[in-house]
C-alpha cells in the first residue's frame, strides 16, 4: 500500500491548521523547509510545526532544502518532526548529518535534486531509513512531473534489492498527480509526496487523497 505524503506547502497558509486536519486520511504530512538560498523560496521553520503537531496523528516528514541542515536539525525533531530528509547538495558531511539526526532520535534521509546521481548514495545508502527523488526541481509546488524520474526511480529500486535494504523508503516528490502516481508506484516508490494535486479547489483534501489511492491502485 503506497503511503501518500501531503505537502502543505500548496495549503491555504491562512488556514494551516485547518488544512493539516483535513489531510487526516492520508499516512504522513510532508513539510517544505526553504530557507531562500539553497532554493530561491522561503517557507517555514520549527516554531510553524510546533504549532500543527498537536493538530495530527500522522507522521512528520520535513524536507530540509536549506543550505545549513544541521544547525536546524535539532530544533524540528525538538517541534515534533519523526522523520528529517536532507540533500546530498546541500551536505559536505552527510555522514556525520544522517548520524546527527539518527542520535536525536528521528528517521533519516537523503533527497537527490533531478540532475544528481544515484551514485552519490553508493555509500551512504545502508544508513538510510528514506532516499527522496525529486521529480521536479525544488522550491515551488504546482511544477510537472520529469518524465525521467520513473527510470531513477527503478534504478533506486533495483539498487536496494540488489544490497537487500527492503526497509530504505523510496520518496518521490513533484508533480504527482492522478494520472502519473501509478506509473511511479510501479517504478518502486513507496511513498509519494502529493501537494497541489491534494490542496486546490477543485476538491476536498479527503476526496484528493482518496482519488489518489484508486489512482496508485490502493482502492478497488
Ligand atoms: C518542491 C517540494 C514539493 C512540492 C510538491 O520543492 O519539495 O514537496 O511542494 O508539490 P506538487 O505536488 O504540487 O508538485
Ligand atoms: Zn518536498
Amino acid at each position: 500500500m503506497i503511503k501518500i505524503a501531503p505537502s502543505i506547502l500548496t495549503a491555504d497558509f491562512a488556514h494551516l491548521g485547518a488544512a493539516v486536519q483535513a489531510a487526516a486520511g492520508a499516512d504522513w504530512l510532508h513539510i517544505d523547509v526553504m530557507d531562500g538560498r539553497f532554493v530561491p523560496n522561503l517557507t517555514m521553520g520549527p516554531v510553524v510545526v510546533r504549532s500543527l503537531r498537536p493538530l495530527t496523528a500522522l507522521t512528520i516528514d520535513a524536507h530540509l532544502m536549506v543550505e545549513n541542515a544541521d544547525a536546524l536539525i535539532p530544533a524540528f525533531v525538538d517541534a515534533g518532526v519523526d522523520r528529517l530528509t536532507v540533500h546530498v547538495e546541500a551536505c559536505p558531511h552527510l555522514h556525520r548529518t544522517i548520524q546527527y539526526i539518527k542520535q536525536l532520535g528521528a528517521r533519516a534521509g537523503v533527497a537527490l535534486n533531478p540532475a544528481t546521481p544515484l551514485v552519490m548514495l553508493e555509500d551512504i545508502l545502508p544508513d538510510l531509513d528514506l532516499v527522496l527523488i525529486m521529480s521536479v526541481n525544488p522550491g515551488y509546488g504546482g511544477q510537472s512531473y520529469i518524465p525521467q524520474s520513473t527510470a531513477k526511480i527503478r534504478r533506486l529500486r533495483a539498487m536496494l534489492d540488489q544490497q537487500g535494504l527492503d526497509d530504505v523508503e523510496i520518496q518521490v516528490d513533484g508533480g504527482i498527480k492522478t494520472h502519473n502516481i501509478s506509473t511511479v508506484v510501479q517504478a518502486g516508490a513507496t511513498v509519494v509526496v502529493v501537494g497541489s494535486a491534494v490542496f486546490n479547489n477543485e476538491a476536498s483534501a479527503a476526496e484528493n487523497i482518496a482519488s489518489l489511492r484508486i489512482a496508485a491502485g490502493d482502492l478497488a
